[in-house]
């Protein structure tokens, strides 16, 4: 599939998809856009309401250009005491070729960071830092069994318009076992459809102020 490197609003890149006339992120600001969703909404929330915390299991639906690995990597290079696991399920890895040529590191240490991340290879658990153990796994989420384990879910699928089948309920049952009791599940998606099924699902749902650009995002939580 053809892939384009565009520029958002934010200076930050993002890809296009022109069979499917999709982004990877908000045109908005793909790094503006990562940072309020699933970094401030999401990680930062998720490690206020548990404090006790000292081992988080993230999941990502969507890994991608790894964007949002890579600022979950910085974020949790700042709070010692804490690591996490980051499990991120893609089936198309972007490739070497692309990802190389994005501008998410503005310094050469960010650099050699960001590199190390997307150099990991699919199917190994690989140890990145002392607080970062990074999982990538070439399987669409439609395969996840997982059962109490996750903390943390970044949902990064494409949109409902371009790929409806990540939308469906079955998905949202599955990502549901695979959490903790008052684990967190975010994602840019603020449609009406969705937000009913994972309420139907049990989740607690909050709508909540989105990204600029963007009216709301969704919060679910695992009461
Ligand atoms: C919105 S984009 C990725 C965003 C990514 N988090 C990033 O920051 O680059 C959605 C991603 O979901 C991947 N994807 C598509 N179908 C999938 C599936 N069934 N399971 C897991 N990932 C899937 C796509 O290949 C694409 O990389």
């Amino acid at each position: 599939m053809k892939i384009e490197i565009l520029q958002t609003a934010d200076g930050s890149n993002t890809l296009y998809l022109p069979e499917l006339d999709e982004t990877y992120h908000s045109r908005h600001g793909s790094r503006q856009e990562a940072l309020h969703v699933f970094i401030q909404n999401g990680l930062q929330y998720y490690l206020e309401k548990h404090p006790e915390a000292t081992e988080i299991n993230l999941l990502e639906v969507g890994f991608g250009t790894g964007l949002n690995a890579f600022l979950t990597f910085q974020e949790m290079g700042k709070r010692p005491g804490t690591s996490l696991h980051y499990l991120g399920f893609e089936t198309h890895p972007v490739p070497q070729e692309i990802w190389q040529q994005l501008n998410y590191a503005t310094s050469a240490s960010e650099k050699e960071a960001y590199c190390h991340l997307m150099e990991v290879p699919f199917g190994e658990k690989t140890r990145v830092a002392s607080f970062f153990q990074l999982e990538k796994i070439q399987d669409p989420i439609q395969y996840l069994v997982l059962e109490n384990q996750i903390d943390l879910v970044y949902f990064d699928a494409f949109g409902p318009r371009a790929q409806a089948e990540m939308w469906d309920k079955t998905i949202f049952e599955k990502l549901f076992k695979a959490l903790k009791v008052g684990g967190v599940l975010v994602t840019y998606c603020a449609m009406g459809q969705f937000k009913r099924d994972l309420k139907s699902i049990g989740f607690h749902v909050e709508a909540i102020p989105g990204p600029p650009g963007k009216r709301e995002m969704t919060r679910a939580s695992k009461a």
